[in-house]
C-alpha cells in the first residue's frame, strides 16, 4: 500500500494535457471520438486496433482535430484481447498515463444460434481485451493513472438474443470494481462507462445497413432514437466525453457511469 494519497490534479479541461492515453479500439466509434477529444485537450493519443488501414485513417482524423505535432498520435496494430500482441504493440510507447478500452464486437442471436465458439468471440473480444490491457499496463501507470472500460445497457434492459452479450458486459462491470479495489493501493483508478445504444458504425452495421452516415442506416438510427426518453440515440462524442471525464477526475474509481439518455428508464 502506498503511503502517498492519489495526487491532487486540476480536473478538466487541463488535467490530461501532455498525458499519454492509450485507446484500445480507437479506430472507430466511441474510441475514435475519444481520440479526437483527447487531441483537442492536448493529450498524446496511442490508438490500438487490428485493421491497419482503418488505424491509419483514424490517426489522420485525430491529427486533423487540433493543431499539434504529428508524432503525438501513435498507432499500434494489435488484437487487444491477445496479451502478448498488446504488450508488443505498446513496448515502443515510452509512457502511459491512462488506458481506454473500447475494443469489442457485438454478436446477438437466440440461445440456439450462439454456440460456445461464437460466444467465445463475444466474450474474448470484450472481457479479455479489458483484462489484457490491465495486465499489460498496470505496472506502467503512474499514481492517479486510470483504466476505463465500456459496458452497456443490455445488462439492465436485455433484449431477446442479448443474453451472452449482456453477460460479457456484466463481467466488465465486475472486473471494474474488482480491479479498482486491487489497484487502489497503487493509486490507479478503474472505471467504466455503461453506454446505451449509441450512433456508431457498430450499431449502424447491427441495424443491417451501411456503417456510414448518409446511408439507409440514418432512418433506422432516427427511428431507434425516437422511442427513447430524449428522442435520439447518443453520439460517440457524448460517450467519449464521459470516458475522458473518468480519466481526468483523480477522485473517481470503481464507478460505472451511465450515458444512455435515459434508455434504461423507458
Ligand atoms: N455503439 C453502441 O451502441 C454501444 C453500446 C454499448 C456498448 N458498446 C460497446 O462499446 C465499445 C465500442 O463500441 P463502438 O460502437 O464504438 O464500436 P465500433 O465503432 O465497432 O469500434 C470498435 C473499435 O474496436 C476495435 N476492435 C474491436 N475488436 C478489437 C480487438 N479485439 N482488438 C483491438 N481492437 C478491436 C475496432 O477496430 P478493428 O476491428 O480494426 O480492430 C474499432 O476500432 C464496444 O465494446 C461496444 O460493444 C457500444
Amino acid at each position: 500500500m502506498s503511503e502517498t494519497p492519489v495526487p491532487l490534479r486540476t480536473p478538466l479541461p487541463h488535467a490530461l494535457a501532455g498525458q499519454t492515453v492509450v485507446v484500445a479500439g480507437g479506430s472507430s466509434g466511441i474510441g475514435l471520438a475519444a481520440g479526437v477529444l483527447l487531441r483537442t485537450i492536448g493529450a498524446r493519443v496511442v490508438v490500438v486496433a487490428r485493421d491497419e488501414a482503418r488505424l491509419a485513417a483514424a490517426a489522420a482524423v485525430i491529427r486533423a482535430a487540433a493543431p499539434g505535432p504529428d508524432d503525438i498520435v501513435v498507432t499500434a496494430a494489435a488484437d487487444a484481447s491477445e496479451e502478448d500482441a498488446l504488450r508488443h504493440a505498446l513496448d515502443p510507447v515510452d509512457s502511459i498515463d491512462h488506458v481506454l478500452v473500447t475494443a469489442g464486437t457485438l454478436a446477438m442471436g437466440p440461445l440456439a444460434a450462439i454456440d460456445r465458439k461464437l460466444g467465445a468471440v463475444v466474450v474474448n473480444s470484450r472481457l479479455w481485451a479489458a483484462y489484457a490491457a490491465a495486465r499489460v499496463t498496470e505496472s506502467r501507470l503512474p499514481a492517479g493513472g486510470s483504466l476505463t472500460f465500456v459496458s452497456g445497457d443490455f445488462i439492465k434492459r436485455p433484449l431477446p438474443g442479448t443474453a451472452l452479450a449482456a453477460a460479457g458486459l456484466g463481467a466488465i462491470e465486475a472486473l471494474t470494481r474488482g480491479l479498482a479495489v486491487e489497484l487502489a493501493s497503487r493509486r490507479i483508478r478503474v472505471n467504466a462507462i455503461r453506454a446505451g445504444s449509441t450512433d456508431t458504425p457498430l450499431i449502424r452495421a447491427f441495424l443491417g445497413h451501411g456503417a456510414d452516415p448518409g446511408t439507409a442506416a440514418d432512418g433506422a438510427i432516427l427511428a431507434a432514437g425516437a422511442a427513447t426518453p430524449l428522442g435520439r440515440l447518443g453520439s460517440a462524442e457524448e460517450v467519449a466525453a464521459a470516458a475522458v471525464f473518468l480519466m481526468a477526475n483523480p477522485y473517481v474509481t470503481g464507478s460505472v457511469l451511465t450515458v444512455d439518455g435515459g434508455q434504461t428508464l423507458a
